[in-house]
């Protein structure tokens, strides 16, 4: 597939506004927060419900960091990945579930962060704290990018992904913000493997989740960049243009 074909117009019906999946996602995320509160109220504790959102986000992130590495092999391969999941996570309802779990936890862990803050002791909870902050913060801002996109009709692919670090000054900006956003999932999936694990094998469970989080964040930025090792990116302008403003 050639880069025109990837590139908007030609896209067909890649491109759905989510303002239909944003709607639900609100009213689920605020039934989510509602309950959440009222059990609070009762006395109950926000931790279970941060972890059971984790698991819908969880889940998506694995995939969708890891489904990146199809862009080794260049973005038509990328764009044949991306359609087939879309195929799932683009379902109306299945959207609005992963949109309201992102909120939910952004909320949530916003909550949690502020309330352990005068209790947090040792190294692997300030790991937990800090790459859940850089997480919440990450999700923010990548996911209103990707809906702001979608609804001026662009598809967002990995061109929409790779541009920033394609104009000069902003790739200095996109390297560790997708950089850090992989390295901190892998941190934080391995501190809540830390807590649940036998000592013996929890150390090791969030060296190699960390670990796997820093090699994967760095090749998929080198990937973006079109550096190693796949071969030289050339992003269409439609998708470097909202950076070449001003
Ligand atoms: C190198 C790192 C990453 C890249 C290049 C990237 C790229 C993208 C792209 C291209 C999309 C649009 C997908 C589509 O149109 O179907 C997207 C959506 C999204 N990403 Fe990422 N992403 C990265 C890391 C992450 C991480 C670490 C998370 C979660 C912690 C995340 C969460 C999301 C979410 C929630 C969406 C919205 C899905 C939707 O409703 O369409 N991303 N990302």
């Amino acid at each position: 597939m050639s880069a025109a074909a990837l590139l908007p117009a030609a896209s067909g019906g890649a491109v759905f506004v989510p303002l239909g999946p944003l709607g639900l996602a609100a009213l689920l995320a605020a039934a989510l927060a509602w309950g959440a509160a009222r059990h609070l109220r009762r006395g109950g504790a926000l931790r279970p419900w941060h972890r059971a959102s984790a698991m819908v986000m969880g889940a998506f992130a694995l995939v969708h960091v890891l489904a990146h590495l199809a862009a080794l092999a260049g973005p038509a391969a990328h764009q044949a990945v991306l359609d087939a999941l879309r195929q799932v996570y683009r379902h109306p309802v299945a959207e609005a579930l992963l949109l309201a779990s992102a909120l939910f936890q952004v909320g949530s862990g916003a909550v949690l962060l502020w309330r352990g803050r005068a209790q947090r002791r040792g190294a692997v909870a300030w790991l937990q704290a800090l790459s859940g902050g850089y997480l919440a913060l990450f999700l923010l801002v990548h996911v209103s990018a990707v809906l702001q996109a979608r609804v001026q009709g662009l598809d967002t692919n990995w061109y929409f992904a790779a541009a920033g670090l394609h104009v000069p000054l902003w790739s200095g900006f996109f390297a560790p913000y997708y950089a850090l956003a992989v390295a901190a999932l892998g941190v934080h999936i391995g501190c809540a493997l830390y807590w649940n694990m036998p000592p013996a094998r929890a150390r090791w469970a969030l060296a190699l989740c960390g670990a796997a989080g820093v090699l994967l964040g760095t090749l998929l930025v080198l990937t973006l960049a079109g550096v190693w090792p796949a071969p030289p990116l050339e992003v269409p302008l439609p998708y470097r243009a909202p950076f070449l403003k001003g």
